[in-house]
């Protein structure tokens, strides 16, 4: 039994895979025992709430705090004369003898497996509290829970103001082979009111561009009450702010091209799944699909994680100062930061108010994406994938030195004008 510090806290699931094992007790307030179900439905949790399947905390990896683990997950055992993070492994094939079988787990062909990957979700699987498969994309990744899982008749409900390109795939993949897709906006009454009969929900929740968030936790209990999946774009918040697998959802995606990485040079993406059997099948679909991440941008991935405590806390500072000084300005009729991001988005009322403040802007590169050390902005609907206003600008805020970026920001709408 584990000391008082060291108790862990065991809950009970309607379904899982995990087994209680070791010595472990159950026991109430007064310390009365409990038995513990024989059936696997158990599920072990981590003091630090993070690791489902480390019964006691040891320290060693996910009790660790956030910012602490973004420096080190994923990293081997120091080693004498060894680098902290390995070099990526370049291979199609591995040197491979023999028929394979039992306990050879040596990769053998580059589509299934390459040991940089294994770091790096390793590192993602700490960060997320779950089991993370890393994809060639944010899209490759979200391809890999939707495409598998919904069939004919199945129901997808989806934002009708999040990423466009998730309802690209949806209308060009999912509503072609029959299966019904509800977009909703970004609020829990909404979702709510669209889940009878439902498969799966799909949250992006900071939603971009107009930064919409709602309560994960609830929506999540109300799906699944209602017998469907939940996945989480978890882009914006990354799992050092918000950590969708917690709050109950069965997926956490990101486009690791974002802030995760930060440094605007590689696509990526990773799915984190709560049930290891979904991250299996997940890798699964990696495997036979072939959206393989290469290996040297999951190195330069893995190596840009270690600042991302750093690069969050810094950009949102700065982000919380931007969006200070638009939502002080008259001449900015809307403006919206959640409270946590780097992305503040603010509208300018008319396209051509917008462009002139992107040209005047000398600190904002007009670019689109978000997430990266060098702040940058772009008109939203010059894509035309988003239903807001013209004038729309979602600026993402860098590491620069902030009153700097304050100035150039301010000069820039005084140049824009009204
Ligand atoms: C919120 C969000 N989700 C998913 C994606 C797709 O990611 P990727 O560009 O890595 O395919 C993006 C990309 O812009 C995004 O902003």
């Amino acid at each position: 039994m584990p000391d008082e510090e060291e108790q862990v806290v065991i809950k009970v699931r309607d379904s899982g895979p995990y087994k209680v094992t070791g010595p472990i007790r159950l026991t109430d307030a007064d310390g009365v025992e409990i038995p513990l179900p024989d059936d696997g439905r158990a599920v072990v949790l981590c003091r630090c709430g993070r690791s489902r399947t480390t019964p006691f905390c040891d320290r060693s990896h996910a009790c660790r705090p956030a910012d602490t683990a973004v420096v080190h997950a994923g990293l081997p055992a120091p080693e004498q004369g060894a680098p902290f993070l390995p070099g990526p492994v370049f291979a199609a094939p591995f040197h491979f003898e023999g028929d394979g079988g039992d306990g050879d787990d040596a990769p053998f062909y580059g589509r299934y497996a390459n040991p940089t990957w294994a770091g790096w979700e390793s590192a993602l699987g700490e960060l997320e509290g779950g089991e993370a498969v890393a994809f060639a994309s944010g899209m490759a990744a979200a391809s890999a829970v939707l495409l598998p899982l919904l069939e004919p008749g199945d129901v997808l409900v989806a934002p009708s103001d999040g990423y466009y390109t998730l309802r690209t795939l949806a209308e060009r993949q999912l509503v072609p082979r029959g299966v019904e897709v509800r977009y909703v906006p970004t609020r829990a009454d909404a979702v709510r009111g669209a889940l009878e009969g439902a498969t799966l929900v799909w949250l992006e929740s900071p939603s971009n561009p107009l930064l919409d968030v709602l309560d994960i936790a609830a929506v999540a209990a109300e799906a699944h009450d209602a017998g469907a999946l939940v996945a989480v774009d978890n882009t914006l918040a990354t799992p050092l702010r918000q950590r969708p697998l917690e709050l109950g959802a069965d997926f956490a995606m990101a486009s690791a091209a974002k802030q995760l990485t930060g440094h605007s040079d590689l696509v990526l993406g990773y799915v984190a799944a709560a049930e290891p059997e979904r991250a299996e099948a997940l890798r699964t679909w990696r495997t036979t699909t072939g959206s393989i991440p290469g290996p040297f941008e999951v190195w330069l991935a893995h190596r840009s994680l270690a600042t991302l405590g750093v690069r969050v806390e810094r950009q949102e500072r700065n982000a919380a100062a931007v969006a200070q000084l638009v939502a002080d300005r008259e001449d900015v009729p809307w403006s919206r930061w959640p409270g946590l991001g780097c992305v503040v988005s603010f509208d300018l009322a008319d396209a051509d108010r917008a462009r002139r403040f992107l040209s005047a802007a000398k600190l904002v590169a007009e670019a689109t994406s978000f997430g990266g050390v060098h702040t940058s902005a772009e008109r939203r609907a010059r894509w035309g994938g988003d239903d807001v206003s013209p004038g729309l600008i979602r600026l993402s805020v860098g590491v620069e030195d902030r009153q700097d970026l304050l100035a150039d920001i301010a000069r820039a709408l005084d140049v824009a004008g009204a």
